[in-house]
């Protein structure tokens, strides 16, 4: 009884001094909730998991029975990485970095962060990268340079859901992918506007005027 009594107790407590906070926060809910109806889908979620099979298709003639480490990069990728695997049929391990170069905004700040990156010994072993998506390729560059100096893998492949071509700067292209797209700002299905929409089954976008 005393937890719940001193978790009541914070939250009057923070209710109480943050009511602007809250206010605020309430005012971009709404705004958020009332852009979704401006959404136009791209790919509905049957798309997309006949798009992920083929992929997987290919993986599995590549890789036979070879152990694969699959690497998801949080927290764009969870989605995607979670469907795929479930169509890899040799053995299988799952790793999770976190990677970010947005700013809760609709461009990339230009610098990779990373936030965790512990992997294990990846030395001789088949390294699969899973990807939202590749825009400029600053993520996919710094995550290939990353690997590179520190093991000698057997081999790394990277896989990108949706491959934004146009806008790449950097040199790298992805071994995998699922759709090209144009230079619009994408969300659902894993992909976030400001860390809401992961959750849709599809994927769409929203003009830049309505976000
Ligand atoms: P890059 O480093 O510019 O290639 O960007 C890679 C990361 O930016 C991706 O892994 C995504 O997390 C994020 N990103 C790029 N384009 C979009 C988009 O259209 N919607 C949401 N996130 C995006
Ligand atoms: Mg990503």
């Amino acid at each position: 009884w005393s937890y719940l009594g001193c978790r009541s107790g914070i939250k009057r407590k923070s209710e109480s001094c943050t009511k602007n906070n809250t206010r605020a926060k309430i005012k971009k809910e709404v705004r958020l909730v009332m852009d979704i109806n401006k959404l136009k889908i791209l790919f509905t979620e049957e798309q997309i998991q006949n798009r992920i099979k083929e992929l997987a298709d290919e993986m599995n003639n590549f890789y036979g029975n070879d152990e694969v480490y699959a690497i998801c990069v949080l927290k764009g990728a969870v989605m995607f990485a979670v469907d795929l695997v479930k169509h890899l049929n040799m053995p299988l391990k799952m790793e999770f970095i976190t990677l970010s170069s947005y700013n809760g905004g609709t461009s990339t700040s230009g610098k990779v962060n990373a936030v965790d990156i512990s992997l294990p010994d990846l030395n001789g072993k088949n390294v699969l990268i899973i990807e939202d998506i590749v825009d400029t390729g600053l993520t996919a560059k710094f995550l290939l340079d990353f690997l590179n100096c520190n093991f000698h893998t057997k081999s790394t492949k990277f896989c990108s859901l949706l491959d934004k071509k146009i806008t790449r700067t950097a040199d790298v292209d992805a071994d995998y992918y699922g759709f090209e797209v144009d230079d619009k700002f994408l969300i659902g299905y894993g992909l976030d506007y400001d860390g809401y929409y992961r959750n849709l089954r599809y994927i769409g976008y929203v003009d830049k005027d309505d976000l």
